[in-house]
């Protein structure tokens, strides 16, 4: 294959099998997080997109476009891309699935370990030279075992958390779209919505973003939570009004958050910085080596896949329509 067999812009250079498109492709990295704007200038000409969570790549990129044929996420979630006006155009859209599950779920573990047993605010007590030795009621947290684990968005990742949340003892339920899986002990028993927030001790997010779950957490959700349990979100920022959560941290009825992602990332509400009953993780559930190194081999594959005529491995699925 020639060097000029195509354009591939990809936004940011990622791991080692990257460099391996470049022998084949006149491949030029961003190297920052471009605007929308920046993006729509720099699209004319490039064949394929690789881009991240967070850069918008919206119906005017797409449009201002004139011969890209992929545009591939480094990443499970698809949100960041206008798939219908990528389908318009006949743009394939391919993201990472299945290898990042089980870190981030392993992620979601730490964030349930943190929280109820309080880590990170006790990390902070002993650096600051205020662990003044072991006392009857220091830093007290809660038991995991016989406690009710909530799961909204019983897909791939949301099962992965259930396993390993079985494994400490928790009861497991779930609500969402994913149908049950007949025969696997732990995919768990669905509830509705509503039943699932007022029996969860612990909720933990992980739905895509999409226009039924943007906000699905606001003030009324917060209302029907059961008093004193825990919030996790590793899936997408928007799917939590974080004014809502900190009014729900204030008053009730929640006892604490952890979250990997954030409604404006990556700004972050200030009352959540100042709030020692939350802990925050710089959007990292699939930021291990391994992981992140497959996730550049599929990113790879799919692109010399479009880029040399066949099908990707790993089409997105379509948008929802908005209502
Ligand atoms: C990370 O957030 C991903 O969607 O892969």
């Amino acid at each position: 294959m020639t060097a000029a067999a195509g354009v591939v812009l990809a936004t940011r250079e990622l791991p080692e099998p990257f460099e391996t498109l470049k022998t084949d492709f006149d491949v030029r990295v961003l190297g920052f997080a471009p605007s929308e704007k920046e993006l729509a200038a720099l699209v004319p000409g490039v064949d394929a997109l690789i881009c991240l969570v967070d850069d918008p790549v919206t119906a005017d990129v797409i449009h201002a476009a004139d011969r890209l044929k992929i545009v591939a996420s480094y990443a499970v979630g698809v949100n960041q891309i206008d798939r219908t006006a990528a389908a318009a155009r006949n743009i394939w859209v391919t993201h990472t699935p299945n290898v990042l599950t089980d870190a981030t779920a392993d992620l979601t573990v730490g964030l349930l370990l943190a929280l109820s047993r309080r880590i990170v605010e006790g990390d902070r007590m002993v650096r600051t030279g205020k662990f003044a030795g072991w006392a009857p009621d220091l830093l007290l947290g809660r038991d995991l075992k016989g406690k009710v684990f909530g799961i909204v968005g019983p897909g791939r990742i949301g099962r992965a958390v259930a396993r390993r949340a079985k494994a400490f003892g928790m009861s497991v339920i779930a609500t969402g779209r994913s149908p049950r899986i007949e025969g696997d002990p732990d995919d768990p028993p669905r509830v509705s919505f509503d039943e699932l927030l007022r029996r969860s001790d612990v909720v933990s997010l992980h739905v895509p973003l999409t226009y039924e779950t943007w906000r699905l957490f606001k003030s009324e959700t917060f209302a029907k939570m059961k008093p004193g349990s825990f919030l996790i979100n590793t899936s997408r920022g928007p799917v939590i009004d974080e004014v809502a959560l900190v009014q729900a941290l204030e008053t009730g009825p929640i006892a604490g958050a952890a979250l990997d992602v954030y409604e404006n990332e990556p700004a972050i509400t200030p009352a959540l910085l100042d709030d020692d009953r939350v802990v925050l993780t710089p959007h990292a559930g699939s930021a291990t080596v391994e992981t992140r190194r497959e996730m550049a081999r599929m990113v790879v594959e799919d692109v010399r896949r479009v880029l040399t005529g066949e099908k990707p491995l790993r089409p997105a699925p379509p948008e929802k329509p908005a209502r």
